[in-house]
């Protein structure tokens, strides 16, 4: 079943068009990533799931429901990190998240703070006031608010964005737990590595979708610069980021018993991705 429609979508701001007739399905249990440049339409499209601006047209679903008309039937199902966290400040970061985990009913509230405090290793400043936290740990804080009542599907507008390379392992390691556990994770990145731990990454720019696939087939559409010299000449081939093609490269140059080095320079995930939104913005200009 799909956790997530999204049906010809398009929204404006003015003269903007930042969703451009969108259209995706997002099935449960997966990790969706949502890549592209500042002003893609990542955050736009987080908003309009989660019940947070209205689409001038299309529609979308998202557990089968209408995010503006069933929004509080909604709300107790889903989780949102948005890109600013929105906290009080005021508060300490227990109070944050007790206030968002009382305001859903969540059953066992205490311990369970206690326990994403202790995730997101915050239990030493649990109760100092948020304003005190730097940009990482506020960000920290917000991620427990979006988890602390188990939703079933949780929208991340990059969520790792200034935190450590360590929690943010971590991170990626609890949303596998929680995909496998049938939670649907739908998230914006421009963090390519993280790209690599998705299900599927979909691929924005200027609110249209370039492609949706795998992250190994995204690999796929790469290519590697073979560098060989040979008697102290450099020869130089393009082929594609395959073992096989790359034997095939190496027959034409004769496997000769001078040549000297081989060296491959293979496309990383950031490269194709780089290259595919160049290759949309030629086709858009010529
Ligand atoms: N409230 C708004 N009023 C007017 N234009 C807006 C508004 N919000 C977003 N936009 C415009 O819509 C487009 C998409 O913005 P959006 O915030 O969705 O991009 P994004 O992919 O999340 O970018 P980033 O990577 O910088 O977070 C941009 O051109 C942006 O200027
Ligand atoms: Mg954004």
């Amino acid at each position: 079943m799909n956790a997530i429609e999204i049906v010809n979508l398009t929204k404006n701001y003015g003269k903007i068009c930042a969703l451009n007739n969108m259209s995706l399905d997002v099935p449960e249990g997966t990790i969706y990533g949502l890549v592209g440049p500042n002003g893609a339409g990542k955050t736009t499209l987080i908003k309009a799931l989660v019940g947070s601006l209205r689409p001038n047209s299309g529609f979308t679903k998202v557990l089968g429901l209408d995010p503006l008309k069933d929004k509080w039937k909604l709300r107790k199902q889903i989780g949102y990190m948005p890109q600013s966290p929105a906290l009080y400040d005021d508060l300490s970061a227990r109070n944050n998240i007790l206030f968002y985990g009382k305001g859903h009913d969540v059953p066992d509230l205490q311990r369970k703070v206690d326990d994403i405090l202790s995730f997101a290793e915050l239990t030493s400043r649990a109760d100092d006031a948020v304003r005190t936290f730097s940009g990482g740990m506020k960000k920290r804080v917000s991620f427990c608010c979006s988890l602390i009542h188990n939703p079933k599907i949780i929208f991340l507008d990059e969520p790792t964005a200034a935190v450590d390379p360590h929690l943010k392992m971590q991170m990626w390691i609890l949303f596998r737990k929680l995909a496998q556990s049938g939670v649907t994770i739908f998230v914006s990145t421009h963090q390519m590595d993280e790209a690599m731990l998705c299900d599927k990454v979909t691929i924005l720019r200027n609110g249209e979708i370039l492609a949706v696939d795998t992250p190994q087939n995204i690999l796929q559409r790469g290519k590697s610069k073979l560098k060989i010299i040979v008697n102290n000449e450099e020869k130089t081939a393009v082929i594609d980021s395959t073992a096989e093609n790359l034997a095939d490269a190496l027959k034409k140059f004769g496997l000769e018993k001078n040549i000297s080095s081989v060296e491959l320079h293979a496309d990383n995930i950031e490269d194709i991705i780089l290259s595919i939104m160049n290759e949309k913005v030629k086709e858009v200009k010529s």
